[in-house]
């Protein structure tokens, strides 16, 4: 199988990853953070070491900062629904996935309103206006992609995070798609929360993900309670992050398989893969460009104002058809709507894209083929 679904989850993953994994079940199966027995100290020791490493990789002030959570999407969740009361406003952009939109979707019940600014791809001058417009007095947060998982489309989050506070606002990130990819730095880049998927970029398993805090004093209101380890006397859940926002036992296998991806991304250097990736898109989408019954929404893409993935349609086709065609081929991608109908009514793909979304290891030779099979895609015929 050719892959090219890695926006949705990268594979495979790096051997140093699944032998972590493999590790954790053999040697760090207590649990961690409960009991002062050697196997349980260990696992606890170990699950540090993964909050320093991340602590360290995307600039937290300490390991407290780094929050443990199944998944970017539960991150997002527990920055949203933590940090906003009735009568707050929220700006996003419009390439949010529905893991902001549907929460702010279900808190417009709770009092909670927001204003949807305009992007512009290759004109950041323009998106920095569009999201000072939509700033109101009672703008709590602006909630913003650090780049569209359909379109590739990147934004200035570092300028929007300047401006955010110039109106004492606050900014959470989703970097569910740049993690691994574009370097970011909470402290430097003034990011209040970082919302991270572990499986993507980072390499790490299906299951993980992680809320990186710029303020450890900063306190969310929680979404689950329960058993931390930590001053168990009290039926409150405890003030201090991390434990605040992770109760119940942690995924040990999958924060260590995550640790060894993140260290796999710094062997690798986050440039040199962003580099590589580019290359294969950019020579993607010029040969896609020649050939005409291919669509094609977004300028070249090109930094600083892209990322690598790459969304197409072949003229008069569903995605779908085209997913299939290439599935009967041997080729991964994913189609239709991504989860995120917000960016495909920007770009007027209401019915869906083809996106195609490489890794580390994509070959040349892989998109050669991919190219080969869309030029051969005859109408009518090769779909449904
Ligand atoms: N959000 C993931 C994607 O873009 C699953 O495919």
């Amino acid at each position: 199988m050719i892959y090219l679904d890695n926006s949705a989850t990268t594979f495979p993953k790096p051997l140093p990853v699944r032998e972590a994994m493999q590790q954790a079940l053999r040697e760090f199966g207590a649990n961690p953070g409960r009991s002062g027995y050697g196997m349980s100290m260990r696992t606890t020791q170990a699950l540090y070491d993964c909050r320093r490493t991340a602590a360290d990789f995307f600039g937290a002030s300490g390991p407290e900062c780094v929050v443990f959570q199944p998944s970017c999407t539960q991150s997002l969740n527990l920055v949203l629904k933590g940090s906003l009361r009735s009568g707050d406003h929220v700006v996003v952009s419009d390439l949010e996935h529905n893991a902001v939109m549907r929460p702010l979707t279900v808190m417009a019940d709770k009092g909670i309103s927001y204003t949807v600014a305009e992007t512009f791809p290759g004109d950041n001058d323009a998106t920095l206006n569009s999201f000072r417009k939509a700033m109101q007095p009672n703008t709590k947060l602006v909630v913003c992609t650090h780049a569209s998982n359909v379109f590739g489309i990147r934004l200035p989050v570092e300028r929007i995070a300047a401006l955010t506070h110039q109106y004492g606002a606050k900014i959470c990130v989703d970097c569910a798609q740049t993690a691994g990819l574009v370097p970011i730095s909470v402290t430097a880049g003034g990011i209040d929360y970082l919302c991270v998927a572990g499986h993507k970029g980072l390499y790490g398993p299906m299951g993980t993900g992680l809320l990186i805090l710029r303020n450890p004093q900063d306190r969310l209101a929680t979404l689950t309670e329960g058993g931390t380890g930590t001053q168990s006397r009290s039926l409150l859940q405890p003030d201090d992050p991390p434990e605040r926002y992770e109760p119940g036992t942690q995924n040990v296998p999958g924060i260590l398989g995550l640790r060894a991806g993140i260290e796999f991304v710094k062997r690798k250097g986050q440039q040199n893969i962003f580099r590589s990736e580019m290359k294969k898109i950019e020579y993607l989408y010029d040969r896609l460009a020649a050939i005409s019954q291919v669509e094609l929404y977004t300028m070249p893409p090109r930094e600083p104002f892209f990322v690598p993935v790459l969304s197409f349609n072949i003229k008069g086709e569903t995605s779908e058809n085209v997913g299939e065609y290439l599935a009967q081929n041997g080729i991964a991608v994913r189609c239709g709507l991504h989860c995120a109908p917000l960016a495909h009514e920007k770009m007027g793909t209401e019915e869906g894209t083809v996106r195609v979304s490489p890794s580390v290891f994509t070959r040349r030779e892989e998109i050669d083929l991919l190219l080969s099979r869309i030029r051969g895609y005859r109408l009518g015929k090769n779909g449904r």
